[in-house]
């Protein structure tokens, strides 16, 4: 080891111990000069300062929700336009086309996550999605762009955020996949910040004796990173208005969609949301709610039981609005946000982080033994000037894959995206078996390049069965 390489590890260790963080450079000694490289480079992307707040705020205690004083349930505009939304309806969609395709719309999708609940080797947008051909998350979802641009013209262009954790292996699936048929300059792939995993007294914990613990820093770190890539820049240069986000794990979302697209605009909205009807007032997904006259998810489990079961005069409940992480965002916000500097609220997490002991001894833990700090997306709504909300139909738009199995695995968003071709077949006249449960009794598959929704595919009546058969396999595209 050199003099300078020597005197540089001393300073970090000096400059840690400020922070009593010095711990991680305690295999320093021990290892080899590159892996003191890989150690020292880990520890330069830290902002100490940042960190002490963070640890003395979300680590060291357990943050409490402060309830606002005041919340209210938001404005929504609903599924079906009654009769005074009908040509507002019809302006927007109209508007939204027009958007498109005049290149103004750009797709962004989320997949930085570790995808610990899927249990699934790979980047999750590669994992095999669909009922028949199997194709995997990235695959549907370029072909729904491929099919969107040929349907109204114009170019989308897609960013894709990653993460250090899977950004090689998703580069290589786009290079080997000849980026799912689309153009390579209109595909940019860029990854998200980290943020180190602490024990529960605040030091971070070693993954290796030269490497942090690290994981990727939420959702909500999309924002930034897609300002620091330069991603934000290349929309800009491209004339792109509106971005339209959505999760990697929900191969049922709509991603390009006119009506979100045209109401967003017509409005001049700054970030706007799709929402569900919850099917229980205590489903775990996010509540929309107004506070201070601003758009404000909050978390299932802050949101007290007996708010979550009020009921207005009607019967229904007053929070019924549920997030499924759909959002879709004007470029000039993120400018706006990011330009001065902002920050997300940090989200604390318990969970299992394997780490190195202090005698180098790798331990797999087997009960949460670690604190990881994540931001979310939907925190930057209350950011927003404006901002609207779309209700739209479960089965339509939300499928997502995030368990091995049960709920939200990929076994349920099977189903689900049969149920939705199930039900654009029958919007179109042809008979669909169904069990006495009302289970569709075959195995259905849509590409995007036949149809996106139910209206083009009523419009190609002419090619269709007049009834599929019980137990019948069927691919259309
Ligand atoms: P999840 O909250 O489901 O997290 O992310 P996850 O990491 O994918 O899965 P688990 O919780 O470990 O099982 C929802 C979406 O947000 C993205 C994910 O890729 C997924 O599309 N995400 C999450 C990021 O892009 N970065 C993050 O830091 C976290």
């Amino acid at each position: 080891m050199t003099q300078t390489h020597r005197d540089r590890i001393e300073q970090v260790r000096a400059l840690l111990a400020r922070h009593h963080q010095d711990h991680i450079l305690r295999f320093a000694d021990r290892i080899s000069a590159d892996q003191q490289r890989q150690l020292l480079s880990d520890i330069e992307s830290l902002d100490l300062e940042a960190l002490d707040a963070l640890v003395e705020q979300y680590v060291r205690q357990e943050p409490h929700f402060a309830l606002p004083d005041e919340i209210l349930p938001p404005a929504t505009y609903p599924i079906e336009p009654g009769s005074k939304l009908r040509e507002k309806y019809r302006q927007a969609r109209r508007r939204g086309e027009r958007l498109i395709a005049e290149g103004k719309v750009a797709a962004f999708v989320v997949a930085g996550g570790v995808g610990t609940r899927l249990n699934f080797d790979g980047p999750k947008g590669c994992f095999p999605a669909t009922p028949i051909k199997k194709k995997v998350l990235f695959q549907v979802f370029a072909e729904t762009i491929r099919a969107a641009e040929q349907r109204w013209g114009g170019v989308i262009p897609w960013y894709v955020m990653t993460s250090r954790a899977n950004h090689e292996a998703t580069e290589r699936a786009f290079a080997e996949c000849d980026h799912f048929g689309l153009e390579p300059s209109n595909v940019m792939l860029f990854t998200q910040g980290m943020m180190p995993s602490f024990d529960r007294d605040g030091r971070i914990l070693l993954a290796e004796k030269h490497r942090l613990a690290m994981s990727p820093d939420g959702h909500g770190g999309s924002l930034r990173a897609l300002y620091r890539s330069g991603a934000l820049a290349d929309i800009k240069r491209r004339g792109v208005e509106f971005i339209s986000y959505w999760q990697v794990d929900n191969p049922q979302v709509r991603l390009i969609d006119p009506l979100f697209i045209g109401l967003h605009a017509e409005d001049a909205a700054e970030m706007s949301s799709k929402a569900v009807i919850k099917c229980d007032p205590l489903e775990k997904v996010g509540n929309f709610t107004l506070v201070n006259d601003r758009v404000t998810v909050i978390e299932y489990s802050d949101l007290p039981e007996d708010l979550a079961r009020k009921q207005d005069g009607r019967g229904r409940y007053v929070f019924e609005l549920g997030s499924i992480a759909i959002h879709l965002i004007s470029r000039s916000f993120v400018e706006r946000i990011n330009e001065h500097g902002f920050s997300l609220p940090w989200h604390r997490a318990d969970k299992k982080v394997a780490y190195v002991d202090e005698h180098g001894e790798p331990v797999q833990p087997n009960k949460p033994n670690g604190v990881k700090l994540e931001t979310f997306i939907f925190d930057a709504l209350p950011l927003a000037a404006r901002s609207i909300i779309l209700t739209i139909d479960r089965v339509e738009e939300f499928a997502p894959i995030k368990n091995a199995e049960g709920v939200d695995s990929a076994e349920s968003s099977r189903v689900l995206q049969i149920e939705r071709f199930a039900r654009w077949l029958e919007s179109a006249g042809v008979r669909v078996p169904r069990k006495s449960d009302g289970a569709v009794d075959a195995v259905i598959e849509i590409s995007p390049f036949f149809a996106l929704d139910a209206g083009q595919l009523q419009e190609k009546k002419s090619l269709l069965p007049a009834a599929i058969q019980p137990g019948q396999q069927i691919v259309l595209e």
